[in-house]
């Protein structure tokens, strides 16, 4: 009942004082040659550009794709994106440019329309799959002759409900068959439900550990008020400490304590982007969500340098002293991780596969 009242209060609220709450974000720095030792929380050396697919274009994407990589010719390693629940791709623009910036191509598509109806997970799951498979013919129709993305370097990624689909992806549950391969796997605050026993179908969590058949390397990042305030948006049991429980190694789990489930977002994301925000509790008023955008984005970073370029030095440093590194605070310290090479058997007593039900 409360609730009801203050949703759409806050919301108004939120909208009258739109132009005054939105802080500027630093301009990132000009001059990029001072860069070149830069950490996997400052801006990369590259200058990311954003590009936008339709379908109906030369390449064919199979849904709406905002791509996001470097100016500078190369080939770099791909990231594919999915959208958090009501959300518009381009509501990342901050986080996945941030990213790019450091070297990798961002494919995020945009699976449904904001407004209803949204389509199930399965068909969302479906969808995402269809763009998967679009990437070996179509992204290079998408990019330009001097950039080229790796896709023996693809790594699955997803926030919110969008992480259940990149997890869901991994588990090759979508009824398309996949015919790329991923190597490694990122949840932003991820959710698989409103509650366990209400869970998405295709249902991914068993509340065992070290349930998922996923065998690439894995990064949870979850948020400490997600699970707070009259709409948990990020619901225990449902959220990021239940997917840690139920990845396998090498698997680690982050959590920017003073922030919600929507902090990852741009600032600026319009009106509808305030409703979704208002939804769910975040950083207070007039607080930067930018050490949250670059804590998420640098975790990224490093955790993709690890294990696609074996340099595990900046993920490792991460691990031990998350708040000697990370601009947004992390807990706990050091960070949990099911490091390479532990046995699952000595985690749980699990021995039987956990999708037979
Ligand atoms: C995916 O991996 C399998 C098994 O390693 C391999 O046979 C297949 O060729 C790979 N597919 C692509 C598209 O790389
Ligand atoms: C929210 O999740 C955190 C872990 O991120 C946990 O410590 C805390 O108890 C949870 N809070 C509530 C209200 O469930
Ligand atoms: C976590 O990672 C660090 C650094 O890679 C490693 O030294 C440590 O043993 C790991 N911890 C666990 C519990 O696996
Ligand atoms: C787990 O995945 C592997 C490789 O994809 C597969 O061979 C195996 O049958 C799966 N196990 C279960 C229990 O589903």
């Amino acid at each position: 009942m409360e609730t009801r009242l203050v949703f759409p209060l806050v919301m108004l609220l939120g909208i009258l004082l739109k132009s005054n709450l939105v802080l500027p974000t630093p301009v990132s720095e000009s001059d990029h040659s001072v860069l070149e030792q830069a950490s996997v929380f400052e801006t990369g050396k590259f200058h990311p550009v954003t590009s936008d697919v339709r379908t109906p274009s030369s390449c064919l994407p199979p849904r709406p794709l905002l791509i996001v990589r470097p100016e500078e010719q190369g080939t770099y390693p791909v990231i594919l994106f999915h959208h958090g629940t009501a959300c518009w791709n381009s509501w990342y623009t901050d986080v996945l440019k941030f990213i790019s910036s450091h070297g990798y191509i961002v494919v995020a598509p945009q699976l449904y329309r904001w407004i209803l109806p949204w389509p199930s997970p399965q068909d969302e799951l479906d969808r995402a799959a269809k763009v998967a498979n679009w990437l070996p013919s179509g992204l290079r129709c998408a990019l330009p002759e001097n950039i080229e993305g790796d896709l023996q370097n693809l790594a699955l990624a997803g926030h919110s409900r969008g992480g259940y689909i990149a997890f869901a992806l991994a588990l090759g549950l979508a009824d398309v068959a996949l015919e790329v391969n991923f190597s490694a796997l990122i949840g932003v605050d991820p959710v698989a439900g409103r509650s366990k026993k209400n869970q998405l179908e295709p249902k991914i969590l068993h509340d065992e550990s070290c349930s998922f058949n996923i065998s690439i390397p894995v990064a949870i990042i979850g948020t400490g008020l997600g699970n707070t305030s009259g709409i948990p948006c990020a619901p225990d049991g449902v959220s990021h400490t239940e997917f840690f429980n139920e990845c396998r190694p090498p698997c680690s789990h982050f959590v920017t304590t003073d922030y919600g489930h929507m902090d990852v977002l741009d600032d600026n994301i319009g009106l509808d982007g305030w409703v979704a925000r208002a939804a769910c509790k975040g950083s207070g008023w007039g607080v930067s969500r930018d050490p949250m955008r670059k804590t998420v984005g640098g975790i990224f970073v490093a955790f993709l340098e690890a294990f696609f370029k074996g340099n595990h030095k900046e993920y490792n440093n991460i691990l031990q002293k998350p708040n000697h590194f990370a601009p947004a605070t992390l807990d706990p310290d050091p960070i949990p991780n099911k490091s390479e090479g532990t046995s699952c058997s000595g985690l749980s007593a699990m021995s039987m596969p956990a999708f037979a039900f």
